[in-house]
């Protein structure tokens, strides 16, 4: 029912990786992210030919997840600029769905529980852009959690580390979908494609829903009131891993949703909803381009160090990267000029003729730098000192790590 495209993983470093300096600068979610142990090169959810046995480590019976977005305009909420968060559904693989599967975690008091372990940071994004058509934000984010938060096998409280507080599992999952709903932004590719919100246009789905596809790759789900005013877009993935930090495969909607095939409306958001505030834009304090990547960054290897301007691998300090683009689809450049992958091997530099484009894959609260849908890189060996070593995609040399894009 469903096609598998998928988004390489890779444990590359996960053992080195009890200190990883990347965190440390992470803008996404700043909050440290409670690591699952789980390898991300196994079958990803509802991809297994055998059973699984470790359900902490693989998604199971709600492997197909779905990033549910509102465009709420009666009454607005939220930005006028940008979609809101809804949830991240676990539905099992054949599209049906479980609730509400552990009453003894249905957690009151979200708000204090980010705040008490370390996620204000999310807990900020969350009052701007998870929002309750009627202000009741934290009645709405307790019904996400309790609702569909608890039914993720990956989150049971058994999974996370001994010791772990009370509560850390939804502080993970409210992390892990604020970081996932950065990386779709919806409004923007819509805009880029020239379909806005207008109280005349009308539009077709298969115009929006080819608009998303030709940036994000697949094809959403697009739900409306009374079947021609848009009013929800899904995105469905499987997962490689754990909830906790594993990998996001992105896959076609297997399912149509309720809107019509024309006749569309996207009405403009009033502007005048709770929480609307139309000049601000995704992202961490530093300027963004569409949906919460970062103009500049730096590119932080999982194990140790960073990339320098002509796209080695060194550690000594990092270069600052020029991204342009959404994160699906982005060019990257250096004080040398622009960054291609060439026989693959990453270069930037004058000589690069034609610029490669990279997609940017959420894990673990990070932004990681794929190449092909693959956030795999290789080298021959670590570098120390003034050692520079080039930076191969995939994992055919002795060395393999992954790339996060940390903001400036
Ligand atoms: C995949 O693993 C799950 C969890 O163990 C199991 O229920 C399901 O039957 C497996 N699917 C296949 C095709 O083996």
């Amino acid at each position: 029912m469903r096609a598998a495209a998928l988004v390489l993983g890779s444990v590359a470093g996960s053992a080195l990786a009890n200190f990883n300096p990347v965190d440390a600068f992470n803008l996404f979610t700043r909050n440290a992210q409670i690591s699952s142990g789980c390898s991300t090169s196994g079958p990803a959810s509802c991809h297994n030919t055998t059973r699984q046995s470790n359900l902490c480590c693989f998604e199971s019976p709600g492997g197909l997840l779905l990033q549910t977005q509102f465009w709420d305009t009666n009454p607005s909420t939220g930005p006028s600029d940008s979609w809101t968060i809804h949830g991240l559904w676990p539905d099992n693989c054949d599209g049906t769905f479980t609730e509400n599967c552990d009453p003894s975690r249905a957690y009151t008091n979200i708000a204090s529980l980010l705040s008490a372990q370390g996620a204000s940071d999310t807990l900020s994004f969350m009052q701007e852009y998870w929002v309750d058509i009627n202000g009741q934000n934290e009645q709405f984010w307790e019904h996400e959690w309790s609702t569909h938060g608890t039914c993720y096998s990956t989150l049971e409280p058994s999974c996370l580390p001994s010791g772990s507080a009370k509560g850390a599992e939804a502080v993970a999952f409210f992390n892990t979908v604020v970081s996932l709903f950065k990386t779709l932004p919806t409004y923007d590719w819509l805009s880029s494609a020239g379909i806005t919100p207008s109280t005349s246009k009308t539009y077709t789905l298969s115009q929006i829903t080819s608009a998303v596809k030709s940036a994000h790759g697949f094809i959403p789900s697009l739900n409306c009131d009374s079947s021609t005013t848009i009013n929800q877009i899904s995105y469905y993935f499987n997962l490689k891993g754990s909830l906790l930090d594993g990998q996001f495969v992105p896959i076609d909607a297997p399912e149509k949703g309720t809107c019509a095939s024309s006749g569309l409306k996207y009405p403009p958001k009033s502007g005048s909803g709770s929480g609307s505030s139309p000049t601000t834009s995704a992202g961490g304090s530093s300027p963004t381009t569409s949906g919460g990547l970062p103009s500049k960054a730096h590119l932080q290897a999982s194990t140790t160090g960073g990339l320098l301007t002509a796209g080695t691998w060194s550690t000594q300090t990092p270069a600052t990267y020029t991204i342009s683009g959404s994160p699906s689809s982005f060019t990257l450049s250096t004080s040398k000029g622009p960054c291609a992958v060439s026989s693959g091997t990453l270069t930037c530099g004058s000589s690069v003729s034609s610029p490669s484009t990279f997609s940017a894959v959420s894990s673990g609260g990070q932004l990681l730098l794929a190449f092909q849908g693959s956030t795999s890189w290789t080298s021959d060996k670590t570098p120390s000192g003034t050692d520079q070593e080039a930076v191969f995609t995939g994992t055919g040399h002795s060395v393999d790590y992954t790339i996060a894009i940390v903001s400036t």
